[in-house]
C-alpha cells in the first residue's frame, strides 16, 4: 500500500494508449490510491467510462457541465480534492490546449483550476512528438513546472518505431510512487548487496543459497523513491531492474566484493542485504566433473572475504547497515555482529519469518537498543529502513 490516502485525478484524452490507463487505475488502486478518472470527449472513442467506472469504482467525469455536483463546479472540486492530477496518455493536442492555458473541456479545466501538482505522461506518433510546435509546448509545460515522464522510445502502434510511446502503467505507478516519497535520501549515493552469490565447483555446478534477492531489491527500490542514486551489486536472482537503480551483476562472492570496493569510495551509506557465501571452492574444475573420474570428489573450501567488515574498516567509510538473518537468539547474535563488524546499525529477522518470501518480521538494533518493526511487506519494512538510516545520518 505504497500509496494509501493519496487522492489521485486520473485524466485520461485521446490517444490508443488510453487503454493503458485502464490497468493503471488498478494498479493505482491497488497501492491504496483514491483514483477519480475523468476523461475527454477524445478518450472515449477508445476507452468507454463504464471500465474506468468497474475499476475505480467511482462514476468518471467526462463534461463541465455534470449535474452530479452539488454546486455546479466539478473542476474546482475536483482538482482542490486531488494530491495530484495525472495526466495518462496526454495527447499533443491536449498538451497543446494546457500549454496555452485553454479551459475547453472538463479535464482541461481543472488542470487550469488545479491547486496540486500536475503529472503527464505524453503518448502519441513520433512525428508529431517531434514536431516543433509539440516541443514549444514540452518546453512551456516545464517550465510551468507540469512533472512530464517519458514518453518512451519503441514500437508504436502505427507501426513507426521512436520517441512518443506512453511509458508502461507499472512505470508511470513507480513515477507517482517517487512523487509522494518524502525525499529524506536526497543526493545521497547508496550502495547495495542483493541476493545470494553462487561459488563454482565446476562450469555447471556450484555452491548457492536461497536467498530471493527480495530485500535488497526493495531497499533498492525505496532508496531510489527517497531521493537516493543506488547501485545495487546483485548476485544471480530472477527480479525485475528496479527503475532508475544501476545494477551490476555479479556471481560470486569475490565478484560481489570487488565491485562494491570499487563503488564504496563514494558511496554515502552501504546496505548489505546479500547472502554472501562464507566459503568459495579452493579446488573449482575448469572442465565439467565426470562421475566415473576416479571415485567421489573432495571439495576443497576457503573462507570468503567479509564485503560489510571491509567497507566498514575503510579509512572513509559510508554509514554501514548489515542484516542478520538468525534460527535463534535474534537480539543477542544480532548486536554481536553489529560489534564485529563494527556497523552502526543492523536489521534482524528470524529467517523462519522472512526467507524468501513478500513479507517479513525485522527488529532494528543500533546504539541505542532494539528497534522492532511491525511485520509487513518488504517494500514497507524498506521504507522504514530507510526514514531510520536518514534520522542516524542526520537527514531527518
Ligand atoms: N556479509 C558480507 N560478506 C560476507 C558475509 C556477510 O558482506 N562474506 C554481510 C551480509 O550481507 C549481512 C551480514 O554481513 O549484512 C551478515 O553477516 P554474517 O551474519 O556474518 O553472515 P553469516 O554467514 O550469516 O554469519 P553466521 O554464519 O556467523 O551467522
Amino acid at each position: 500500500m505504497e500509496l494509501q490516502g493519496k487522492r489521485i485525478v486520473l485524466g485520461v484524452t485521446g490517444g490508443i494508449a488510453a487503454y493503458k490507463a485502464a490497468e493503471l487505475v488498478r494498479l493505482l488502486g491497488k497501492q491504496g490510491a483514491d483514483v477519480q478518472v475523468a476523461m475527454t470527449e477524445g478518450a472515449t472513442h477508445f476507452v468507454t467510462a463504464t471500465t474506468f467506472q468497474a475499476l475505480s469504482g467511482k462514476p468518471v467525469y467526462l463534461d463541465q457541465w455534470d449535474a452530479r455536483m452539488p454546486n455546479a463546479m466539478a473542476h474546482i472540486d475536483l482538482s482542490r480534492q486531488a494530491d495530484l492530477i495525472l495526466v495518462a496518455p496526454a495527447s499533443a493536442d491536449f498538451m497543446a490546449r494546457i500549454a496555452n492555458g485553454l479551459a475547453d473541456d472538463l479535464l482541461a479545466t481543472m488542470v487550469l483550476a488545479r491547486t496540486c501538482p500536475l503529472m503527464l505522461a505524453p503518448a502519441m506518433n513520433r512525428q508529431m512528438w517531434e514536431n516543433s510546435a509539440t516541443q514549444r509546448n514540452v518546453a512551456t509545460l516545464a517550465e510551468d513546472g507540469v512533472a512530464l515522464i517519458g514518453p518512451a522510445c519503441g514500437e508504436q502502434a502505427c507501426g513507426e518505431v521512436g520517441a512518443g510511446r506512453m511509458l508502461e502503467p507499472e512505470e508511470i505507478l513507480e513515477e507517482v510512487i517517487t512523487f509522494f516519497a518524502p525525499k529524506v535520501l536526497s543526493g545521497k549515493k547508496v550502495l547495495i548487496t542483493a541476493g545470494p552469490t553462487f561459488e563454482a565447483i565446476d562450469p555447471v555446478r556450484g555452491i548457492t543459497n536461497l536467498s530471493s534477492g527480495r530485500m535488497g531489491y526493495a531497499l533498492a527500490r525505496a532508496a531510489q523513491h527517497t531521493g537516493a542514486d543506488v547501485t545495487l551489486v546483485s548476485g544471480p536472482v530472477a527480479l525485475p531492474v528496479p527503475a532508475g537503480v544501476c545494477r551490476v551483476p555479479v556471481r560470486s562472492a569475490l565478484e560481489m566484493h570487488e565491485a562494491v570496493m570499487q563503488a564504496a569510495g563514494q558511496a554515502d551509506v552501504f546496505i548489505a542485504v546479500a547472502a554472501v557465501a562464507d566459503y568459495r571452492v579452493a579446488n573449482a574444475a575448469d572442465h565439467k566433473l565426470k562421475k566415473d573420474h576416479g571415485g567421489v570428489p573432495a571439495i576443497e573450501l576457503v573462507e570468503n572475504p567479509d564485503i560489510l567488515a571491509d567497507v566498514a574498516s575503510l579509512p572513509a567509510a559510508p554509514f554501514c547497515v548489515g542484516f542478520a538473518a538468525e534460527s535463534q537468539n535474534l537480539e543477542a547474535y544480532a548486536q554481536a555482529k553489529r560489534q564485529k563488524k563494527k556497523v552502526p546499525l543492523i536489521a534482524g529477522n528470524l529467517i523462519q519469518d522472512g526467507f524468501g518470501g513478500d513479507d517479513n518480521r525485522i527488529t532494528l538494533f543500533d546504539d541505542q537498543g532494539a528497534h522492532p518493526l511491525v511485520p509487513a511487506p518488504k517494500y514497507v519494512l524498506a521504507r522504514q529502513l530507510i526514514e531510520h538510516i536518514a534520522k542516524l545520518t542526520g537527514n531527518r
